[in-house]
């Protein structure tokens, strides 16, 4: 079995670690910040010792788990590896520089791979002088838990890299997908509309955050509201991610942010996290009711999930991924309650459209436009699978 380097004992680090060690890899995690790495040490070992209490791992279990992580601040210590899986900050230069060090020390036939959300792997990995090596590896938060991870070939990935990887993470007993090296991947592309036209919605004036919230919970299946999840995720996150993914598609009026968000960004109201995001949190406040008017509800579900299904095939339409590999993301990446291609389907092509083009006639606006796949499925009577 492989040795495994992490590099990033944060957030995403530590729980990337941690399952490579449950999979039974010897695993170095390092980090260029002691305290932080410190830190990681203690939360792994709380994280498995409450699983122990769960009665998922006996004692022993548990402790070699622990036992197989190493953990440094020298990337020296990575020498032997089989891959490294970077997850430092978000930040093209530093991780240009840490890939050019990397390379001085692992072996020739390591797999560097990238844990970026929003940079193209093509751009972390042409510092390289072995560029065919890089490869892209994004897990979800938190890593242990939630199973989808997508793998991204950039364009100068080898094959053989792309494919060991992808063996490696499915034998983590990973969800994996392969997407293209385009911005947002699968899932923070085709999920931009579940935020997006929520937050329109509620600055159109149609309804409050509430109300939404109970249209895609009770109507729509999800588990969280949009507006809800916003404020798990983080409004200043979630910003972010947008902001990025609308100026790497060069600005399409499809990913526009909302200005209702950047406001709550801030005010410093980022949700959960700061105690008041969309809700405010505080001990003995009580949450808003939504207004349970059925006939507004399902005008605000239909509305979002159009515009969801409308990216789910613009995505096929431009060979993102694969039909099975869209689904898969957005039911295991996000927990929908369906696949975005599968529920188009059920609810047929032909209404999709034109629900789309009545929002695009009525607002005239390009944000609004049926992918052209979506046109000429409707116009042949094809279906999506
Ligand atoms: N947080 C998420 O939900 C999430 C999900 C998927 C992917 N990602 C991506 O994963 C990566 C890490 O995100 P995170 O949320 O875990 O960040 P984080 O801030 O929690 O952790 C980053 C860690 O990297 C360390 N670090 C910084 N520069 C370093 C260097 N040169 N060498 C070694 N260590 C260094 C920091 O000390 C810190 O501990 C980012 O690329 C991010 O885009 C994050």
């Amino acid at each position: 079995m492989i040795k495994v380097g992490v590099l990033g004992a944060g957030t995403m680090g530590s729980g990337i670690a941690q399952v490579a060690a449950t999979s039974g890899h010897q695993v170095v995690l390092v980090d260029v910040n002691e305290p932080q790495l410190e830190k990681a040490k203690q939360s792994l070992t709380k994280v498995l010792m409450r699983l122990v209490e769960k009665g998922k791992y006996a004692h022993n279990e548990a402790n070699d788990i622990l036992r197989r992580i190493t953990f440094s601040s020298d990337m020296n210590d990575f020498s032997g590896s089989g891959i490294i899986i970077e997850a430092i900050v978000e930040n093209l230069s530093i991780k240009n520089e840490v890939f050019r060090n990397l390379e001085q020390i692992v072996d020739e036939d390591c797999i560097l791979a990238t844990n970026t959300s929003s940079l193209s792997v093509a751009s972390i990995g042409a510092v390289l002088t072995k560029p065919g090596r890089i490869v892209g590896v994004h897990f979800f938060n938190p890593a242990p838990l939630m199973p989808l991870v997508e793998i991204i070939p950039a364009v100068q990935t080898a094959e053989s890299v792309l494919n060991a990887a992808k063996n490696l993470i499915d034998s983590w007993h990973k969800v994996t997908v392969i997407t293209k090296d385009t911005p947002g991947f699968i899932v923070n592309r085709v999920a931009r509309p579940f935020y997006g036209e929520a937050l329109r919605i509620y600055e159109e004036g149609i309804a409050d955050f509430a109300t939404i919230d109970w249209a895609m919970t009770e109507l729509g299946g999800f588990k969280m509201g949009p507006f809800t999840l916003m404020d798990y995720i983080g409004n200043d996150v979630n910003y972010t991610v947008t902001e990025t993914v609308f100026a790497a598609f060069y600005y399409d009026p499809r990913y526009r942010p909302s200005l209702t968000q950047k406001r709550h960004s801030e005010a410093g109201y980022l949700g959960r996290k700061s105690g008041r995001g969309y809700y405010n949190y505080a001990e003995g406040v009580e949450l808003p009711s939504p207004t349970k008017d059925e006939k507004l509800g399902l005008e605000i579900r239909d509305r979002i999930l159009v515009m969801l299904m409308n990216e789910a095939i613009d995505a096929l339409f431009l060979h993102i991924a694969s039909k099975k590999d869209i689904d898969l993301a957005m039911t295991k990446g996000v927990n929908y309650p369906k696949g975005l291609l599968q529920w188009t389907e059920e609810v047929g092509l032909e209404w999709v459209l034109a629900k789309l083009t009545a929002l695009q006639e009525e607002y005239g606006e390009d944000r609004y436009r049926p992918s052209p796949l979506l046109k000429r499925m409707v116009k042949n009577g094809q279906k999506v699978f």
